[in-house]
């Protein structure tokens, strides 16, 4: 069964190549519903926390040091099939590699700062959700 809601950051790239707005109006017209969401910072706790499945990779401090440099948008959006109707709407995680017309493709720059995050399951969207909102930041 799929689930029908997942989890995405606007990482710190894009907040500050001015991409926000382009990048929800791109969420909402592919009929996603925003049923969470929040301008914030990530601490390095927060980070390291976050993204610990990575912690072994040698990608990972660099990974770190990027999510924390400055504000995202973090949000929980809602759809039939959410999770991989989302992963197609962004793309591959190299943009390099995106396909035509998906948020990577417009507004990735390379394969660590690349935009957008999309969760992989519908577990992990529960997770990921969970670690940005409480339950009474949720609609
Ligand atoms: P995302 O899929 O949202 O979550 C894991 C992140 O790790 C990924 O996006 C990239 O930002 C980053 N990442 C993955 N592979 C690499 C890599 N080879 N070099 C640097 N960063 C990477």
């Amino acid at each position: 069964m799929t689930g029908n809601r997942t989890f995405t950051m606007i990482k710190p790239d894009a907040v500050e190549n001015g991409h926000i707005g382009a990048i929800l109006e791109k969420i909402t017209a592919a009929g996603f519903k925003i049923v969470a969401m929040k301008y914030t910072q990530l601490s390095v706790r927060d980070a390291q926390g976050f993204y610990a499945v990575h912690s072994e990779r040698p990608f990972f401090g660099e990974l770190v040091e990027f999510m924390t440099r400055g504000p995202i948008v973090a949000a929980i959006l809602e759809k039939d099939n959410a999770v991989e109707d989302f992963r197609a709407l962004i793309g591959a995680t190299n943009p390099a590699e995106a396909a035509e017309g998906t948020i990577r493709k417009l507004f990735a720059t390379s394969i660590g700062e690349n935009a957008v995050h999309g969760s992989d399951s519908d577990e992990n969207a529960a997770i990921e959700g969970a670690f940005h909102f409480a339950g009474r930041e949720v609609f």
